[in-house]
């Protein structure tokens, strides 16, 4: 198949990255929390959000559940769906880093395969956060009926029951929100993001 990349010539701006970083005071980032369904990364993420604006930085959460009403809307939950999707939201992030501006991802993103691919696309900038919770601990949340009707066999390839989770060996931090309230997880995450989000926004 003859794809638009091969006959596609790249055109590069005349402002740098690094210009907008000055203007906008910050160092783009891309926050990407992973974790189980249930596990809290929604509600991490637009805390988070919140946080870092009323710091000064100009943030912007991509959520799955969001994400799958428009630009993923015609994927499921198969291992090649989620691959796309991740690859989606993964370049969608990319563009607004470089647009300057700081991503935090509220995604289940369930394969090392997938993380890592969503590294290469984002780069330097990518922070990677488990959102971690034992399934149990989800399944007794179950914010939206899911692990009941996955249990009934309504849902198939459900992380955690009919799908899996690989949690990642070596991530940059990892909240435990089983054990830490929301807010105490979000001052984990901002000291990280924080850190790293002031540091080169001056050069
Ligand atoms: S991902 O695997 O591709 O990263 P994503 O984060 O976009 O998943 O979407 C997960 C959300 O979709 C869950 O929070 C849940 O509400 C819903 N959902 C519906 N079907 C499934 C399923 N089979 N597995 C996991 N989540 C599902």
């Amino acid at each position: 198949m003859t794809t638009a990349k091969s006959n596609v010539v790249l055109h590069l701006g005349q402002v740098a990255v690094a210009q907008r970083a000055r203007r906008l005071c910050q160092q783009p980032l891309t926050v990407w929390l992973t974790g189980l369904s249930g596990a809290g990364k929604s509600t991490l993420a637009y805390a988070l959000e919140d946080r870092l604006f009323h710091a000064g930085f100009l943030p912007y959460v991509l959520d799955g559940d969001n994400i799958r009403h428009g630009l993923s809307s015609d994927l499921g939950f198969s291992e090649g769906d989620r691959t796309e999707n991740i690859r989606r939201v993964a370049e969608a992030a990319a563009l607004m880093n470089d647009a300057g501006l700081i991503v935090v991802t509220a995604f289940i993103s369930p394969l090392r395969s997938d993380r890592a691919m969503a590294r290469r696309i984002i780069g330097a900038a990518f922070v990677e956060v488990h959102v971690a919770a034992p399934l149990v601990i989800c399944e007794s949340r179950d914010p939206k009926g899911l692990y009941r009707k996955a249990r009934r066999g309504e849902i198939p390839d459900f992380t955690g029951i009919s799908a899996p989770y690989e949690a990642p060996d070596s991530a940059d931090l990892v909240v435990a929100t089983d054990k830490l309230s929301i807010d105490a997880a979000c001052e984990e995450v901002m000291r990280v993001v924080a850190a790293r989000a002031r540091s080169g926004s001056q050069t």
